[in-house]
């Protein structure tokens, strides 16, 4: 039986569909049936959950500036929760955390390999990084998984934001000096069901294929579905978000090659399939 947290989830709710496509035996959980954050009833849902062979562990506090105001509940739920999970895997169950582009945090221009030091800016990017190390240090079978940039079912992304705002805005300031990778939840999750089947274990970096500013996203997904936005390129510092990012949030694939993991499909024709996919909902 495979466990996922975080089943409500943009990233949870795809994998919890990939592997049921697949007929594996999957158990969605989220929030509301289980607080990852309450070590005592984790440890009780695993004994009542003798055949839990493997877990995907999606959820995750993900409000990036929020966090900055409630260090307290991110790390609870970011490294604490993890920690009680890894602990409870051991070394019997293989568990698949999905972790960030934010662990890193340089302005240079190449791209990160898995082996690099993490550098997080954030009380976000700390939490995620510390949640690695637990896993690390008390799960033998693991796998880290980190992306960036995800767009799924949930209208907070920024692809649905995006074009949410162009329903109201002529004009939109978007930020042109954080270079990443968006991540299509669907082609995300069908990677992570193949990788739990394996022994693979270790670090991996999966996003879509290609890079791109937040800029040149938004003016992409403009395009596709034929908004007339004009798109004011800014400076992150000009933005002025609470939350510090990086720059740099281009991640190399090269241990997903050695491996023998397929790479995913070019970000452009992830972003067209989603845009025609929300374009044609709101038709
Ligand atoms: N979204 C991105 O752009 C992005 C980029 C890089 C990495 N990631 C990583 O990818 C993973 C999936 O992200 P996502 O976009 O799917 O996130 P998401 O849509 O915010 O889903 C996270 C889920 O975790 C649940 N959750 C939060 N606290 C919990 C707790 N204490 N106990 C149990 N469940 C809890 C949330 O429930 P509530 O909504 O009720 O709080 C939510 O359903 C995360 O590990 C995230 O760090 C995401």
């Amino acid at each position: 039986m495979i466990l996922v947290t975080g089943a409500k989830g943009q990233l949870g709710g795809e994998v919890c569909s990939r592997l049921k496509q697949t007929n594996k035996a999957v158990l969605g959980i989220d929030k509301d049936d289980l607080d990852l954050t309450d070590a005592k009833a984790v440890a009780a849902f695993f004994a009542a959950h003798a055949d839990i062979d493997a877990v995907i562990h999606c959820a995750a506090y993900t409000a990036v500036d929020k966090a900055e105001d409630d260090p307290a509940l991110c790390f609870a739920v970011n490294r604490d929760a993890t920690e009680t999970l890894a602990r409870r895997c051991g070394d019997t169950i293989k568990l698949l955390y999905v972790s960030t582009d934010y662990v890193f945090g340089t302005d240079d221009d190449r791209y990160h390999e898995t082996t690099d030091e993490k550098h997080p800016l954030s009380v976000y990017g700390a939490s995620k990084s510390e949640g690695e190390d637990a896993v690390r240090k008390h799960c033998s079978r693991h796998f880290i998984v980190r992306t960036s940039w995800v767009f799924g079912n949930k209208d907070t992304n920024f692809i649905a934001t995006m074009l949410r705002l162009s329903e109201t805005h002529d004009t939109l300031s978007v930020v042109a000096d954080q270079v990443g990778s968006p991540t299509d939840a669907r082609d995300l999750a069908a990677l992570l069901c193949e990788m739990i089947g394996t022994d693979a274990f270790g670090v991996y970096h999966a996003t879509n294929e290609g890079v791109c500013s937040w800029y040149e996203l938004a003016c992409e997904v403009f395009r596709l579905a034929g908004k007339n936005v004009r798109v004011l390129p800014v400076t992150t510092a000009q933005y002025g978000a609470k939350a510090k990012r990086p720059l740099n949030s281009r991640l190399s694939k090269r241990s997903l090659d050695d491996a023998g993991f397929q790479r995913l499909r070019p970000w452009r024709e992830a972003v067209a399939e989603y845009v025609r996919s929300l374009t044609e909902r709101t038709q």
